[in-house]
């Protein structure tokens, strides 16, 4: 038999012999019920958890919203260093209308009538000032607060410091009320009317419910007993749902989230989608290493003196920040997530065998016996055929 011809008959057994598993059966009720056991489980993993608790039979899409808001409710100040003033939604909410959030306004430093003039820097160790040459004409610190004249001014009987252009008189930050000025925000209600939509499913939903009529909406109030979806909130309510206190949060600001939580299952057989809502407070108000707490910013109201001098109003705001955030996913049932879930979960199936072979071979009483007749090892001798039995192609 030449070379040649070998080769050819050993690619012929290559292609054309079938080749099956011999399977060895094991009568042994430890490794059996072992067995049963890993397959049981990766059942209740594929279809309980996976199935029924992960609902991965569904395709999912998550929510498109808007929201609108409304503020209401009045207060009236009489503080010592203010004119009484009475206080409507057009003076304390700030912007008039913000894209998914409102801030209320509840404490404030008012420094009124300021012009553009001259006058002596607050006291620090950067503007306080002997004579003239101690101050820069033109020099700029961002920190200060306007432009140097280049004069040393009295500023009080005790201090003197270096003359700026700016608003004058500046404003003396340090004196903010100790307890809101707004106390009275506590009792505002707001409503937040809300609209979503999924459009892979084309639903959509609004979180005034189709029950509620006006009557009911002029008086209720959303109470996580007694009433969980009605859309109009009192400010002092969310924030101790957050865990805070109003008028220590109210005092030096802060920023609230409001979450509205419509995550639904819009299966005919579980159609229910309800918003559901949290509220929790998103800047930091950790006691250690708070150095600058709370939430300000300022604006300004402009005006003319009668002699024809721009005047201005300027108000450092304190207020309370309601950030709106609404999420969710929708999950409805598909046919390939169903198969693709269904794929994965059972392919886990699969690996069972090695799992309670390796069960059999390592911890089992007989284990050498059934190592033995399991693992064969090839013994290689130089005289016996490659392919050593069955029939044979070609010639002999
Ligand atoms: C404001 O308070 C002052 C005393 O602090 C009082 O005399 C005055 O009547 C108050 N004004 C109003 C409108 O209540
Ligand atoms: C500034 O204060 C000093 C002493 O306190 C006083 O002698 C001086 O007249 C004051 N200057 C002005 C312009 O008031
Ligand atoms: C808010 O309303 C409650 C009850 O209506 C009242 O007891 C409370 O004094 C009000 N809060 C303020 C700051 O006016
Ligand atoms: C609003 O709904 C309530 C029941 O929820 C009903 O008693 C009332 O008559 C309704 N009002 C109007 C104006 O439809
Ligand atoms: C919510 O309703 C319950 C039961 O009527 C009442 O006890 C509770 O004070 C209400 N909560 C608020 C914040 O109004």
């Amino acid at each position: 038999m030449s070379k040649s011809q070998g080769c050819c008959r050993s690619f012929l057994h290559f292609v054309f012999d079938y080749e099956t598993t011999k399977t060895l059966v094991v009568p042994n009720l430890g490794v059996g019920c072992f067995f049963r056991f890993v397959q049981l489980l990766v059942l209740l993993y594929a279809v309980g958890y996976v199935f029924v608790v992960q609902k991965a039979y569904q395709q999912t899409d998550s929510v498109m919203s808007t929201v609108t808001t409304k503020v209401k409710g009045f207060a009236f100040t009489n503080a010592s260093n203010m004119d009484p003033n009475f206080w409507d939604v057009a003076d304390y909410v700030i912007p008039a209308q913000g894209l998914n959030s409102f801030f209320v306004l509840t404490n404030m430093v008012i420094t009124p009538h300021q012009t553009q003039s001259r006058c002596p820097e607050l006291p620090s160790p950067s503007t306080t000032c002997v004579d003239d040459c101690d101050c820069i004409e033109g020099y700029n610190n961002p920190r200060g607060n306007g432009i140097r004249t280049g004069l040393c001014e009295n500023y009080s009987t005790t201090a003197r410091t270096c003359e700026v252009l700016s608003w004058c008189p500046l404003e003396i930050d340090t004196k903010l009320p100790e307890h809101p000025l707004l106390a009275a925000a506590e009792n505002f209600t707001v409503l937040i009317k809300n609209s979503v939509t999924y459009p892979k499913f084309d639903f959509h939903a609004r979180n005034i419910l189709t029950h509620m009529n006006s009557s009911y909406l002029k008086r209720c109030e959303f109470n996580r007993t007694t009433d969980p979806h009605c859309p109009i909130f009192r400010l002092k309510h969310m924030i101790s749902e957050a865990g805070e206190e109003f008028q220590d949060m109210a005092t030096k600001g802060g920023i609230l989230g409001i979450v509205i939580d419509w995550s639904c299952d819009l299966d005919r057989w579980a159609k229910k989608c309800l918003p559901k809502y949290s509220f929790r407070r998103l800047d930091n108000k950790n006691p250690v290493n708070n150095v600058a707490p709370g939430y300000n910013f300022r604006f300004a109201k402009y005006y003319m003196t009668p002699d024809g001098v721009e005047t201005r109003t300027l108000i450092k705001a304190y207020g309370i920040r309601f950030d709106i955030l609404v999420f969710g996913t929708a999950g409805k049932f598909g046919i390939v997530p169903t198969l693709v879930s269904l794929g994965a979960g059972l392919s886990f199936l699969t690996l069972v065998p090695y799992v309670a072979d390796a069960f059999m071979l390592t911890c089992v009483k007989k284990r050498q016996l059934y190592n033995r007749r399991k693992v064969e090892y090839l013994v290689e001798d130089a005289d016996t055929e490659e392919i050593p039995m069955g029939t044979t192609y070609g010639t002999q």
